[in-house]
This record gives C-alpha cells, sequence and structure tokens, in this order.
C-alpha cells in the first residue's frame, strides 16, 4: 500500500531524528554538528553523523545511512511497514487505512495454507488409513508419477481432518476460510470444505497452490467442489496444468474441459495442455493462452455441451489472435476417455489431423442430413454457401469451394457463383442497415445532419437515390452521369453518393 506523502512528512516531524536516535546512543553536539557512537558497528569515538537539516544520518565508519525511517528499519530489524507503524506509534500518530497491508498479508497466509493444504492431502492420499482416493486414482490409470507431478490429494471424508492440522501450524479459523479450504456452518464453527474427495491443486506460474479442485468418489454431492475466488485466486484468470504447458517447446496448446482430460493427455506425453477451472472460458484465458502459443487445439468432449463450448471457445481465442483447430473424438466422450480406448498413438493421430475452425463450421452444417439425397443435399450446399461466404480471404473461399465441390460433386463454377451472390447479397444487407441507422440518427439527431430538415423534400429525394444504387449498383455509371455530386442539398447523402 502506498503511504501519502503528507503522511510520511508528518511521520517525519512527529519523530525529529536527533531524538529517536538518541534513544538509542546519545548524541554529542560538535559546533554544529551532531555525532554519535554508530548504534550498527563498534567503535570508540562517534563517526555517525546526524544532519538535522535534511533529517538523515551517515556513518562514516560502517556506511550506514538514511532517514529516521531506515534507521528504525535497521536497528529494530522491522519492514519498512512496520518501522513505519513502529514510528507513528512512538509519535501517536493514526496510521492510515491499512486495508492494503492487511491485504498482502491476507494473500501470504493463504498461499501458506494451500501449500500445507496440498501437502497435506497429499500425504493422506498416499499414506492415510482411507485408501479410497488412491484406488480411484488407480482405477483411472493415472501413474504414480503422474501422481506426484499434479500433486494429487485425497481430502479424508472427515469434517475438521485439515481444520485440526491447520490450527496445529497455527492458522486461525478465519484465515483458512479466507482461503476457502474451509467453511464456517451457520453455527459459526469452522469445517472442512473438501471432504472423501480426490483433489486437484491449482498451481500458478511461480509455483504457488493457488486453488482446489475436488472430485467425489462416490457420486455423492457434485461431481466437482471448485475454490472459490480467494485473495490469490481469480478462476476467470487462470488456467489448470499451464505451469507446466508453458515449459513446452511447441507454439501449440491442447485446450480440454476438465482436469481428468489434461491429466490424461499430459500422462500421454503431451505436456502443452491445459484447461479452465470449472467455468467456460473467458477471454482474459484466450489472452493469457495467446501469451504462449500462436495456435490452440480444442479438444473438448464429444457431447452436445462440449460442441457449443467449442463454437464458444472458436469465437474468444480467435478474438485473442489465436489460430484454432478442432479435434474430433470418435467413440470417445472425451480425452481421458480416447486415450484409455485407444491409446496415445492414436491420440496423436487426431492432433495431427485436427480439423481447423472452418471445417468444424462445415461439418456442422450437416448435421442431421444425409448428402447422399439430394434434397438434403441442396440443404447442405445453401448452409455451406453462408458459412463459405462469411470468409474474408478469398483463397480461402476457394479452397473450400472446391472441396465441398468435389464432396456434393457438382460444379465448382455453380458453387462459386452462388458464393459470389451471397457475398454480394450481404454486402447490400450491410449497406442498407449502415444507411438506415444513419437515416434515423439524421432524424433523431439534427446535430448530425442539420441540412435535413431544412430541405426535406429534396433530402428524402436524395434518401430515394442513395437506396437505390445500394440495391443496383450496376446502374451507378449511369445515374452518375445524370447527377452531380454538387447536386445534393446535404453534405451527408452527397458524401454517400461519392462513396
Ligand atoms: P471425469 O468425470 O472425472 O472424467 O471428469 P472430467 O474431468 O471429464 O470433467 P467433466 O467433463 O465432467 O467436466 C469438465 C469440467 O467441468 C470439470 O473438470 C470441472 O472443472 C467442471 N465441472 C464438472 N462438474 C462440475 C460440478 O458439478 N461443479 C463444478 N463447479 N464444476 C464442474
Ligand atoms: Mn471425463
Amino acid at each position: 500500500m502506498a503511504l501519502s506523502e503528507d503522511f510520511i512528512y508528518q511521520l517525519r516531524l512527529g519523530n525529529p531524528i536527533e531524538d529517536v536516535v538518541n534513544s538509542y546512543s546519545t548524541i554529542k553536539r560538535h559546533g554544529s554538528t551532531s555525532k554519535c557512537l554508530c548504534p550498527f558497528h563498534s567503535e570508540k569515538t562517534p563517526s555517525c553523523t546526524i544532519y538535522s537539516d535534511t533529517q538523515s544520518f551517515y556513518c562514516f565508519g560502517c556506511g550506514a545511512g538514511g532517514d529516521v525511517i531506515s534507521f528504525i528499519k535497521k536497528i529494530e530489524n522491522l519492514s519498512y511497514y512496520e518501522a513505519v507503524r513502529f514510528l507513528a506509534e512512538r509519535a501517536g500518530i493514526a496510521m492510515p487505512d491499512t486495508s492494503g497491508d492487511d491485504f498482502a498479508r491476507k494473500k501470504s497466509r493463504t498461499y501458506e495454507i494451500n501449500r500445507e493444504t496440498a501437502n497435506f492431502y497429499f500425504k493422506c492420499l498416499l499414506s492415510g488409513s482411507d485408501k479410497r482416493g488412491l484406488a480411484y486414482f488407480k482405477e483411472r490409470k493415472l501413474l504414480p508419477q503422474t501422481i506426484k507431478k499434479y500433486g494429487l490429494g485425497y481430502a479424508p471424508d472427515q469434517w475438521d481432518a485439515l481444520r485440526n492440522h491447520l490450527r496445529s501450524l497455527g492458522f486461525t479459523d478465519s484465515e483458512m476460510v479466507t482461503a476457502d479450504v474451509c467453511r464456517f456452518s451457520e453455527k459459526g464453527s469452522c469445517y472442512d470444505n473438501f471432504r472423501g474427495r480426490v483433489i486437484f491443486p491449482i498451481i500458478d506460474l511461480r509455483g504457488n497452490v493457488i486453488a482446489f479442485g475436488g472430485r467425489t468418489i462416490d457420486n455423492r454431492g457434485p461431481k466437482y467442489l471448485n475454490s472459490a475466488d480467494t485473495p490469490v485466486f481469480k478462476k476467470s484468470r487462470n488456467l489448470f496444468s499451464l505451469n507446466f504447458a508453458k515449459n513446452s517447446s511447441s507454439k501449440k496448446l491442447i485446450l480440454a474441459e476438465g482436469y481428468m482430460d489434461v491429466i490424461a493427455i499430459n500422462q500421454a506425453g503431451f505436456e502443452n495442455v491445459v484447461a479452465t477451472l470449472g467455468t467456460a472460458l473467458t477471454p482474459e484465458q484466450a489472452r493469457l493462452m495467446s501469451q504462449y502459443a500462436s495456435e490452440v487445439i480444442i479438444s473438448y468432449d464429444s457431447d452436445a455441451a462440449g460442441q457449443a463450448a467449442t463454437q464458444r471457445a472458436i469465437n474468444l481465442l480467435s478474438s485473442a489472435g489465436l489460430t484454432t483447430k478442432i479435434i474430433k473424438l470418435h467413440d470417445a466422450k472425451d480425452p481421458d476417455e480416447y486415450i484409455k480406448k485407444f491409446g496415445s498413438t492414436r491420440f496423436k493421430f487426431l492432433l495431427d489431423e485436427s480439423n481447423d475452425a472452418i471445417d468444424f463450421e462445415l461439418s456442422k452444417c450437416k448435421t442431421g442430413l444425409n448428402i447422399s439425397e439430394d434434397s438434403d443435399k441442396y440443404t447442405y450446399l445453401r448452409k455451406v454457401v453462408g458459412v463459405i461466404s462469411s470468409l474474408d480471404d478469398s483463397l480461402l473461399r476457394d479452397v473450400y469451394i472446391s472441396k465441398i465441390s468435389r464432396e456434393c460433386e457438382i460444379n465448382t463454377s455453380v458453387l462459386y457463383s452462388k458464393v459470389e451472390e451471397a457475398i454480394k447479397n450481404k454486402h447490400k444487407i450491410k449497406q442498407k442497415l449502415e444507411w438506415e441507422s444513419t437515416k434515423r440518427s439524421l432524424t433523431q439527431r439534427d446535430e448530425i445532419n442539420p441540412e435535413a430538415s431544412k430541405y426535406s423534400a429534396q433530402s428524402k429525394a436524395e434518401e430515394f437515390i442513395i437506396l437505390y444504387l445500394i440495391k443496383n449498383q450496376d446502374k451507378l455509371k449511369e445515374i452518375k452521369n445524370k447527377i452531380s455530386a454538387d447536386e445534393f442539398v446535404t453534405s451527408l447523402t452527397k458524401k454517400f453518393f461519392l462513396q
């Protein structure tokens, strides 16, 4: 927390350096200077000089020096804030609002609690009397080295196991609740948040444990419990396993949905995999990914929810400047199941042949259709034209036009002209919408085009001409031969005419 200049000024006024130093080592005046035996090294003749004009000290013997705050820091072995607090108390000055200071303390206590909690759960998993957590991970085919790498754990099926452990280490109940590893009951007693669950610690880029995910092993309660946001954790800004993925030399990241998917993919030999933390992808997470990669391979579940999430992710990732590819999982609901069923080599094939976002859009057009039937093929092609015409790059459009023509066994030029037509229509619609919104603002807000109200009949006529031109762009030349821009009475319609 920054302390104001005013406050520091007051603090110095209330603590003249001569007085403060004098209470540690007697000051003697030598002419205009004040000296004392230096309290920071042992000496027989005084070499510590106190300058009252600048309110500072300097020792010619050991080089110690500074203002009154640094003097107290050094002699009392305090941090800057503690020294300030010390001097404020000494002079009877109230400290300013120290909530920032408290927040820093809360953060560091939360980090400590998280680290101890992760250690505790890890020990409970491997050497606790309740072996169900370990059995669960074994059944899910996690190797011992994977468990160790991720620091996975088990929260005992008790209300107070972690709480008692943390109490024994000197943490208060309210600190545990702040870290969200414990909660207060209505009656005010403190109980463990995770009970009878396997634990996935979430680790930041500096290696701090910042939160936990806990999965039920017996279908009690929600499938996953995740830490709420705490002073050290904001779920929308972090990604599970980025601490490992960031070290991968690949410029590609694999984005999965769940903790277990990430761990399975990582165990299969792909270090560059991350997941969101129990929420949909956020723009912040997309930006975070763009710092480590140029391409993201989306590897979400194959169910409808996963596909909808894929669509959302494509948009967010593209906005963050990332290229996206999509993995198609056949005969498996998620990557974890896929790897278990077909092995990591097959998964590597999937990664290599993952399709790009446009393929994904195109294949969606086919949903529910049987394109070997003519009417379905027609529906499919109409949808496809919509997708291709939305691509800005004409080369890219050509690539997909030939691809679809081959697939549907139709003439490329037919598809090509349909796409061109759709682009023209889209352009017209866009221009029309633009014009209409301009017109609305013309009538609503006179300051945009004050001339419109002055010459209402002419401006109406001019609007008609513009609208006609938008619809019949081929007539532009002809009309321009008949009317010149200077004949337009309002500058806005004139501008549109010239465009
Ligand atoms: P497994 O069934 O263990 O394989 O889980 P998974 O990792 O495949 O996760 P799933 O696809 O069921 O869900 C994806 C992610 O959504 C999980 O990893 C969690 O982060 C989150 N999630 C799933 N269920 C819940 C829930 O009940 N509550 C919350 N808050 N998050 C959940
Ligand atoms: Mn799963």
